[in-house]
């Protein structure tokens, strides 16, 4: 797909076709696309922690307020970040940077995602939940899964939003 394409064609995707199986194979290409981000320092704090396990899946779906698709996309990627490697403060940036680069490859490889916030409000829960070490912090969830919807593509260039050298 063309770059410009997969930006502005990618969607938060909700609806997703239940039993579909996301190969490993592309899993790992997304993650890869991930860890390609630019990240301060080089220190790549970011972990990944790939959910395919149904009733992992319905347990987050049960304590995430907004992520009531998780089982039937078959896969969340929990998007973490390593607090002790970050730099300087900024490792949610980085883990954020990542999770762009993550939903756009499986864009790209025709799949869809959403990106579920989780800190800075309840990563406690979803800490104790996922059971991820203590220096971890879970900053998102993704789902992946196969799309049933196809959603327009709007325009969001907006004019107001742009400053020139003044605001
Ligand atoms: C930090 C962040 C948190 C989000 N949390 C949720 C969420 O919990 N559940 C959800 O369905 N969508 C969530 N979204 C997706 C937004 O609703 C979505 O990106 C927005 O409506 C724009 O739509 P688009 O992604 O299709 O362009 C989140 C997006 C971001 C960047």
């Amino acid at each position: 797909m063309e770059f410009f394409d997969v930006v502005k064609e990618r969607r938060s995707i909700r609806h997703y076709e239940e039993g579909f199986v996301v190969p490993f194979d592309d899993i790992k290409k997304i993650l890869e696309a991930g860890m390609f981000a630019p990240s301060a320092m080089r220190r790549f704090p970011w972990e990944f922690l790939v959910i395919t396990d149904q009733v992992i899946l319905q347990k987050i779906e049960k304590e995430h307020q907004y992520a009531s698709f998780a089982s039937s996309a078959g896969v969340m990627i929990a998007v973490c970040e390593k607090e002790s490697v970050s730099h300087a403060g900024m490792g949610v940036l980085d883990v954020a940077m990542a999770s762009q680069n993550i939903m756009l490859a499986a864009h790209a490889l025709g799949y869809g995602t959403c990106f579920c916030g989780v800190y800075p409000e309840t990563h406690e829960k979803f800490n104790e939940l996922l059971q991820v070490p203590k220096d971890v912090r879970v900053i998102g969830l993704i789902s992946l899964g196969k799309p049933i919807e196809i959603k327009p593509t709007p325009a969001r260039y907006n004019e107001f939003k742009v400053h020139v050298n003044r605001w």
